[in-house]
């Protein structure tokens, strides 16, 4: 039963709550005309106290499209968070005017304190370098959407795999599938985690490796998930400038890849990805940010406990 209930990190659903989202996503991709009022007299608040485009918008779109109406704020600096309120407090006076909150923080955590002083539904969208639970719906709706299955392929996830909270989530989410290979490029400096090696993927006995070049490993890939390399989180402006340009993709190095593969990145681009791959047929990220507003829009219903 998901209704009112908060979503903070992907491992907060269960397998079947998972499902559940994913497919009434699939019905509003292939319907969305059916689902226009859904969500009259209902309010969504976008809560964001970081920069976004895809998240907040997809969000609002997603109510928007359901018939609901939105409010929020899309800096710190618009709010009274700006006077010192805490975000409970914030939380506490939004869920007077809101039914179901989106919060994005720089802080890790800030969404979970938020969801803890509330019983209206928040979903976490993206706490500092921690989780981004939305974009990971989003990822599996896309993957499965276009290879027709989350079990039985190989991922490689490319570049900032310390701070991209993208990575962190996905992993976290895809480990709970059969036979998912995961093949993790970056820097050394960049590398994931420790407890995401550990107790993710060592503890159970999950396939993966670590490598420091995208073009040894290309041909093996079914899915290819380039991100960026977080400058927000860096403490030293020099090592992000010696990393920024770690690894771009371009045709070149996409000669060895499979045809079927297909590339994700959860946007923004800034190099990773040269812009002549657009035009590949491959290149998936621009269908995965319209998947990420469908995904949104099944999720607010489920939140909110709406049937069509
Ligand atoms: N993917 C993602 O989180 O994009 P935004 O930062 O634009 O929301």
């Amino acid at each position: 039963m998901l209704k009112g209930k908060s979503l903070i990190e992907p491992n907060d659903l269960s397998l079947e709550e998972l499902d559940e989202i994913l497919n009434l996503a699939d019905k509003i991709v292939a319907n969305p005309e059916e689902y226009t009022d859904v969500c009259k007299g209902k309010v969504l608040a976008t809560l964001f106290y970081e920069p976004s485009t895809r998240t907040r918008l997809s969000f609002e779109a997603a109510m928007l499209r359901l018939g609901g109406s939105i409010m929020g704020f899309s800096s710190a600096d618009s709010s009274s968070a700006a006077k010192g309120e805490s975000v409970a407090d914030t939380i506490r006076t939004i869920a007077c005017y809101a039914d179901i909150a989106a919060m994005r923080h720089p802080k890790e955590g800030a969404p979970k304190v938020a969801a803890m002083a509330t019983d209206m539904p928040v979903i976490n969208g993206g706490d500092g370098g921690h989780q981004h639970p939305t974009q990971t719906l989003t990822d599996l709706l896309t993957i499965r959407s276009l290879k027709g299955k989350l079990d039985n392929f190989t991922i490689g996830i490319c570049g900032d795999l310390k701070f991209g909270r993208t990575v962190h989530s996905l992993i976290k989410a895809l480990s709970r599938f059969s036979s998912v290979k995961f093949v993790l490029v970056s820097p050394e400096e960049l590398k994931v985690p420790e407890y995401i090696t550990h107790e993710i993927l060592k503890n159970n006995n999950i396939d993966y490796k670590e490598v420091e070049k995208l073009e040894d490993v290309m041909g093996e890939l079914d899915v290819l998930y380039m991100t960026r390399v977080q400058k927000e989180r860096f403490f030293n402006e020099a090592d992000y400038i010696r990393l920024k340009d770690s690894y771009i993709v371009d045709m070149e190095k996409l000669s060895s890849a499979k045809d079927d593969m297909i590339i994700l990145h959860p946007l923004p681009r800034v190099n990773e990805i040269s812009v002549e791959v657009d035009k590949d047929p491959r290149a998936a990220y621009f269908k995965q940010a319209k998947f990420g507003m469908y995904v949104r829009m099944a999720l607010i219903m489920k939140l909110l406990g709406v049937e069509k």
